[in-house]
């Protein structure tokens, strides 16, 4: 039986970490944040101190690696056994995430780790390259995006709110950047995936957002 695949893409701080829970847990699908595999393999890598630019080391690692992910109420990922969820959301890992995923070899030997995640009764992924390369047949296509200031306020927001010292033109800067990798790498880049449904959430509260994403499931 085909497993019905909703893939959500777009650049960082577009909210699809928060919109792609919430439909994974309201249409009780499974739910794969392909970023954190990134960010995964990025923390693997500054803790043996590898080469960000070591392509071998890289891809021994990614195809090593042992990674869980429970998702309870917060996700929570294990790497090799040892928890890592508090440094998978700082700037030094999502930057160190950008720059070992533009690696075609490292991405190719992520890929078989997120096409896993396809199981019954359905598939909410969330990334960069899920409708383009990954998931390329999925069902339901979405691309969500926002402006750079937006999710740059919206990423500061989440720091403070945290306790985390922050800096918003640092952070927009940053997004800025992680966008121009993302979309201006060769292999996989950032892009409209054919067939998805475009959401700029810019102006839009993350109920308005998750409501239109179910409409679109809910009504085929
Ligand atoms: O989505 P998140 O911010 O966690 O992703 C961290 C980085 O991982 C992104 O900036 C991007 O470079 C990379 N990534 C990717 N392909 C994906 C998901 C994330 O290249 N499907």
């Amino acid at each position: 039986m085909d497993v019905p695949v909703l893939t959500i893409d777009g650049p960082s701080g577009a909210g699809k970490g928060t919109v792609s829970r919430a439909v994974a847990r309201h249409l009780k699908w499974n739910y794969l944040d392909s970023g954190s595999i990134y960010r995964s393999l990025a923390i693997a890598a500054l803790n043996e101190d590898v080469d960000l630019q070591d392509i071998e080391r890289l891809t021994a690692i990614a195809s090593t690696m042992k990674l869980e992910f429970h998702c309870e109420n917060e996700l929570q990922v294990f790497l090799n056994g040892k928890e890592i969820t508090p440094l998978l959301g700082t700037e030094t890992t999502g930057h160190a995430a950008s720059v070992v995923a533009a690696h075609p070899e490292v991405r190719a030997t992520l890929l078989q780790k997120q096409m896993d995640f396809q199981q019954l009764p359905g598939l909410v992924a969330d990334g960069r390259d899920m409708g383009s390369v990954v998931f390329p047949d999925a069902l339901y296509k979405v691309y969500l995006t926002a402006s750079a200031e937006e999710r740059g306020l919206r990423r500061y927001k989440q720091l403070i709110e945290k306790g985390i010292d922050a800096n918003l033109d640092q952070i927009t800067q940053e997004i800025e950047a992680r966008d121009w990798r993302d979309t201006q790498r060769a292999t996989a880049p950032l892009t409209i995936p054919s067939g998805a449904i475009e959401i700029d959430s810019s102006k839009m509260s993350i109920d308005q957002v998750i409501q239109r994403v179910l409409d679109l499931v809910q009504q085929g």
